[in-house]
């Protein structure tokens, strides 16, 4: 008999057919007050679960007694309650690898856009205001040489370490839990105390996971830190900073400006400070989002879920160290 999954996104056509192939799957486009009780009953029967983008909480996994296996459309898992889940001796398994390089992509996108003032003079043309030659008030700053900080050396963090230090000859310094030897040995990265490389980059960009460890790592202490020259770049998750510090510093200059993909609140509402500062390049969680990548993560998700249902979490189990043998 066919498995049953809850699928709470929209799948391309190809990862939707094999899934069904596999499950009776009971879709649905997000969870509101609207479908809430339609989603809870699906929930009650379901074997699996698959999606991306809402908080899974205990609040909502309660209503699964016979939850097998969770699969997220997403490296990041930061929407689960890890230790709940472990509990329960339920697998969340994700997708890590197939959005390296493309997420690698958009953080130099930021980086660049960021130190060059792109979006802020490209709206300038647009809106008529590119009046005469442009003068030192709206120079922006080389990238090329800078030294890059990257705080979370993991496979992304790496992929943009590549970036900078072969196509832009940027000297690479790093924090990490441990040790990048492939960072060190292919790119010269320099593993680092963090105030050292605050103290010291350029470009500090920030690309740990979310956790309870790095939750508000970075606030108005550590912009205090940074060169006044100082941009920073943050792909991570938007709780790993203090983002009211980083207004502040942003207004006082004490940092010279910042390029976010990710924020506290998602979507950022329009009423947030941060719109109003020039010096902020803000882009909509857009890492992984090409059409190429996100395929191959939805593809990558369905295996995912396909492979545990059947007892097999040997690739791509976020908590397969806290689940019991
Ligand atoms: C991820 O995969 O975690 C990206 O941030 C998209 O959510």
């Amino acid at each position: 008999m066919k498995k049953k999954v809850l699928l709470y996104k929209t799948l391309p056509a190809e990862a939707m057919a094999r899934l069904a192939q596999h499950a009776e799957i009971s879709q649905f486009t997000g969870l509101d007050d609207n479908n809430k009780a339609a989603f809870f009953d699906a929930l009650a029967t379901t074997d699996g679960i698959i999606g991306s983008s809402i908080m899974m909480g205990p609040d909502i996994l309660d209503q699964a007694p016979q939850l097998k296996a969770v699969s997220t459309i997403s490296v990041g898992t930061d929407q689960f309650d890890h230790d709940y889940l472990a509990k329960r001796g339920i697998p969340l398994m994700h997708t890590p690898g197939v959005l390296d390089e493309t997420t690698a992509d958009t953080l130099f996108t930021l980086i660049m856009c960021t130190a060059r003032r792109a979006v802020e003079l490209a709206n300038m043309v647009r809106e008529g205001r590119w009046t005469k030659n442009i003068t030192s008030e709206h120079f922006g700053t080389d990238i090329h040489g800078k030294t890059l900080g990257i705080i979370g050396m993991g496979r992304i963090g790496y992929a943009i370490a590549k970036r900078a230090h072969l196509g832009f000859d940027m000297p690479i310094q790093y924090c990490n839990r441990s040790r990048k030897v492939e960072a060190e040995e292919n790119l010269n990265a320099v593993y680092t105390d963090m105030a050292t490389l605050l103290k010291t980059s350029d470009f500090v960009c920030v690309m740990t996971p979310l956790t309870q460890e790095t939750q508000g790592l970075i606030g108005a202490k550590e912009f205090a830190m940074m060169k006044p020259s100082a941009i920073f770049i943050n792909g991570s998750r938007g709780k790993v900073i203090d983002e009211a510090a980083l207004v502040e510093a942003l207004k006082e200059g004490s940092i010279r400006a910042a390029g976010l993909d990710v924020f506290e609140v998602e979507p950022l509402p329009a009423s947030s400070p941060l719109c109003e500062l020039d010096n902020a390049v803000l882009f909509p969680h857009i890492g992984s989002a090409t059409q190429e990548t996100r395929d191959s993560m939805a593809a990558c998700a369905v295996d995912n879920l396909i492979n545990a249902l059947n007892g097999d979490i040997s690739a791509n189990c976020a908590n397969g160290h806290l689940l019991k043998p």
